[in-house]
């Protein structure tokens, strides 16, 4: 059988107007879907990927692999979203903040509060009768198609000087993921907030450009921003959300069984993420305090209390209000 090599997965050629890219053509090609990551090959997001991706190989006699390129090596999440959607590139690890750029309905999930928990979230990112027409609503705009999501955990406010209530806050230039959301979110927990793309923050913490960042566990301790921001605040602010975002060109181009494969071994992937993310958020933990760092209790009720009129005040449309409200009933303890 003929064999043809419809993708490259060569990072050089990327910029250069290389065309030939993306999955595509008949179930007897080789497919190489190219993949960008901003996190490091130790993060959970990594393993995951790189264990979908074994998986595809081994269910396509080699057929079918992903070629993923982690450390922002293909550029910043907004820049990936750009490589998605003129095809550029394949797949993408891309925060709901970003997101929410596109479209204010995706600021829904975003929103502090929407979800209690990581036991509430993924089901609900993998609800088509909830996300359904959410994932698919940027096809025509922007020709990006949303798979499905890995948790991104509980996210903390960590500062170089230690901060126990949100008092302390005043003055402090916390960076945010670049969106309203997140700089409505900062200020109203009385700190000024400075957006800034993920892969500039251990710099900017260093020279003192930032007092702080939020983040989950696992970034502060993988990207080792606990070296220069040493107290880890526990203010659970927000459950995030990353998304699995795919170019809908390359999705349509691929053969239908390869399309389901694709599909049928995410669902496989982001249940070992949800594995994989505890495990990872553990380690942190014991790794970021062997390293000095110092966690820090803060009263989360007055976190909440500070973060509930964001939801009235960004919460403006019937569809996100909608959402939010299908959300909300599908908590833990909340359904019918
Ligand atoms: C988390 C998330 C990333 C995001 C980052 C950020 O690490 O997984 O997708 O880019 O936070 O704060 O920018």
């Amino acid at each position: 059988m003929k064999r043809r090599i419809v993708a490259l997965g060569t990072v050089v050629a990327l910029g250069f107007g290389l065309s030939a890219c993306g999955g595509g053509g008949a179930g007897s090609d080789v497919i190489i879907l190219r993949v960008a990551l901003n996190q490091t090959e130790t993060h959970p997001s990594y393993v995951a990927l790189s264990n979908y991706s074994d998986r595809l190989e081994e269910q396509t006699d080699g057929r079918m692999r992903l070629d993923i390129f982690p450390n922002e090596t293909l550029g910043a999440q907004a820049e990936v979203l750009q490589l998605l959607s003129d095809n550029i590139i394949d797949l993408g690890i891309i925060s709901g903040s970003q997101m929410e750029n596109l479209s204010g309905d995706f600021l829904v999930l975003n929103m502090p509060g929407v979800f209690d928990s990581v036991e509430h979230q993924m089901p609900v990112v993998h609800d088509p009768e909830i996300v359904g027409e959410l994932y698919t609503s940027l096809e025509d705009s922007n020709d990006i198609t949303v798979m499905g999501g890995f948790t991104q955990g509980s996210r903390h406010i960590y500062t170089k000087n230690k901060v126990t209530s949100l008092a302390d806050l005043d003055g402090v230039k916390i960076r945010v993921q670049e969106s309203e959301l997140n700089l409505a979110m900062i200020r109203a927990l009385g700190g000024s907030p400075t957006p800034m793309a993920f892969g500039e923050v251990y710099t900017a913490l260093q020279s003192g450009v930032l007092d702080g960042a939020e983040n989950n566990e696992v970034s502060y301790f993988t990207q080792k921003h606990f070296e220069v921001a040493p107290f880890f605040t526990n203010s659970n602010h927000l459950v995030g959300l990353d998304y699995m975002v795919a170019s809908t060109e390359m999705l349509e181009g691929l053969a239908p069984e390869d399309r389901q494969l694709l599909e049928d071994e995410w669902i496989n992937t982001y249940e070992d993420h949800i594995q994989l993310w505890d495990e990872a958020t553990q380690e942190a933990i014991e790794g970021a305090q062997a390293g000095g760092a110092e966690w820090v209790e803060i009263d989360q009720e007055e976190v909440r209390a500070a973060l509930e009129p964001l939801a009235d005040e960004f919460l403006t449309t019937p569809t996100q209000r909608q959402l939010y409200d299908k959300i909300r009933a599908a908590a833990p303890g909340q359904e019918d």
